[in-house]
C-alpha cells in the first residue's frame, strides 16, 4: 500500500473518530497497547510474507489450550467467531433439522440456519427479565427429535443471560448446544466443561478489544472439533492475527482491565439511564445496554447521531428500542448528556 493510501485511510479514521463517538458495535473502547503493536509488527516484518501461514494455526490453538487446560485438539481458531459459527452450523444442521434459539439474538444465527435448510424455532425473549427463556427452550426441545440449540449468553442485543445451570439443563435434553460466549467475560462466567454435544464459541473482538484483527475460537471435544474442521476453511487466520492473539494471551491483564472497566462503567451508565425520564434500560451482563424510550426510538437515534453519537437502532428486534455499547468514561458521559436532552 502506498504512503498516500495509508495517509488517506488514517485521515478517514481520524475524521470518523472526531465526528462520532462510536457506541454501536460492542467493540472494546480501548486500543491494544502501542508498544505491543510495535513489537509484534517488528516480528512480523521478519517473517516470509510469501509463505502461507500454518495450515492448522497450531501455535495459537496450543496457546489457547494451555490457558484453558485443554489439549490443542479441543480448540479451533477462525477469522472471527463468525467464521466458526458459519462452519459449525452446517456441521450439525441440515435440511429439516429443528433449531431452537432465543429471539431476538445475534442475527447471523437465523441466516446460517436458513442457509443450512434447518427449521427455525425461535423462543421469545423478554428483555426486562435479564434472563433468557430457559424453560420455554427446554419445552421446545422436548417437542423435537434431535434438536440443535444455538444460544448466546449474555444475549446480543438484549443483555440477559441463561439462568445458572442453563447449559447443563440444555445438554441434559440430549440436544447439541452451540454456546456463543462472545460476551461471556462481561458476565464473569466460566468456560463450561468440554462435552461431545457442546461447542463453545469465544472471540478476541470484545473483552480483548481486538475486533479489527478478526480472531475467534471454539472449544469442544477432539471428535467434535474434527467434525467441524471438515467444514471449516483452512488458513483462515493470517500471520498477523495469529501473532497478535497469541501475544495477547501472554498479557491476561489486558482482558482483565477491559472487563473490570466495562463492568464498573456498565453499572454507572445503567444507574444514570434509569434516572433519565422516558428511558427504560434493560438489565445487562454484557458490554452494552438495550433500552426503550418514551419518544419514538428512531427519532432519539437520529437526534443522538446528529450530536455525533452513534448507537444501534434495534427496533426491528425489540419494539422501540436502542442499544448502546459501554465506552470510555468520557464517551459514556457524552452519551448520557445527549440522551438526557433528547430522550
Ligand atoms: C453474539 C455474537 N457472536 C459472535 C459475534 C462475532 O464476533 P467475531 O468478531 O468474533 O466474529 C458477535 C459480534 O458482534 C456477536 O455479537
Amino acid at each position: 500500500m502506498s504512503r498516500d493510501v495509508v495517509a488517506a485511510m488514517t485521515a478517514y479514521t481520524l475524521e470518523l473518530r472526531e465526528a462520532e463517538i462510536k457506541l454501536n458495535q460492542n467493540e472494546g473502547p480501548v486500543d491494544f497497547p502501542r508498544e505491543l503493536k510495535d513489537e509484534i509488527l517488528a516480528r512480523i516484518a521478519e517473517r516470509h510474507w510469501n509463505i502461507y501461514p500454518d495450515f492448522e494455526s497450531m501455535h495459537l490453538r496450543g496457546a489457547l489450550a494451555k490457558v484453558h487446560g485443554y489439549e490443542t485438539d479441543n480448540v479451533l481458531v477462525g477469522n472471527g467467531s463468525n467464521e466458526l459459527l458459519a462452519a459449525a452450523v452446517p456441521t450439525f444442521v441440515g435440511p429439516g433439522t429443528p433449531v431452537v434459539y432465543p429471539k431476538p439474538s445475534f442475527a447471523l444465527y437465523e441466516k446460517l440456519i436458513a442457509v443450512a435448510g434447518g427449521i427455525a424455532l425461535p423462543i421469545p425473549v423478554d428483555p426486562a427479565t435479564g434472563l433468557l427463556p430457559l424453560d420455554a427452550m427446554l419445552r421446545a426441545i422436548e417437542r423435537c427429535d434431535n434438536a440443535i440449540v444455538i444460544v448466546c449468553s449474555p444475549n446480543n442485543p438484549t443483555g440477559g443471560v441463561l439462568p445458572d445451570g442453563g447449559v447443563d439443563a440444555l445438554l441434559a435434553t440430549g440436544a447439541t448446544v452451540l454456546f456463543d460466549r462472545a460476551y461471556g467475560d462481561f458476565a464473569e462466567d466460566s468456560m463450561p466443561p468440554l462435552h461431545d454435544r457442546l461447542v463453545t464459541f469465544s472471540t478476541f473482538s470484545k473483552a480483548w478489544g481486538l475486533a479489527g484483527l478478526r480472531v475467534g475460537w471454539l472449544a469442544s471435544t477432539a471428535s467434535t472439533c474434527r467434525e467441524i474442521r471438515k467444514v471449516k476453511l483452512p488458513y483462515s487466520l493470517n500471520i498477523v492475527s495469529e501473532a497478535v492473539a497469541a501475544t495477547a494471551l501472554e498479557h491476561p491483564e489486558i482482558r482483565s482491565r477491559n472487563v473490570a472497566n466495562t463492568i464498573s462503567e456498565r453499572a454507572r451508565v445503567f444507574e444514570a439511564m434509569e434516572k433519565i425520564e422516558g428511558v427504560t434500560p434493560f438489565p445487562s451482563r454484557s458490554n452494552f445496554i438495550a433500552f426503550t424510550t418514551r419518544r419514538n426510538a428512531k427519532d432519539v437515534f437520529n437526534d443522538l447521531h446528529g450530536r455525533g453519537i452513534l448507537i444501534r437502532d434495534i427496533c426491528a428486534a425489540v419494539p422501540n428500542a436502542l442499544r448502546v455499547s459501554i465506552g470510555t468514561p468520557s464517551d459514556n458521559n457524552a452519551f448520557l448528556e445527549a440522551l438526557t436532552s433528547c430522550a
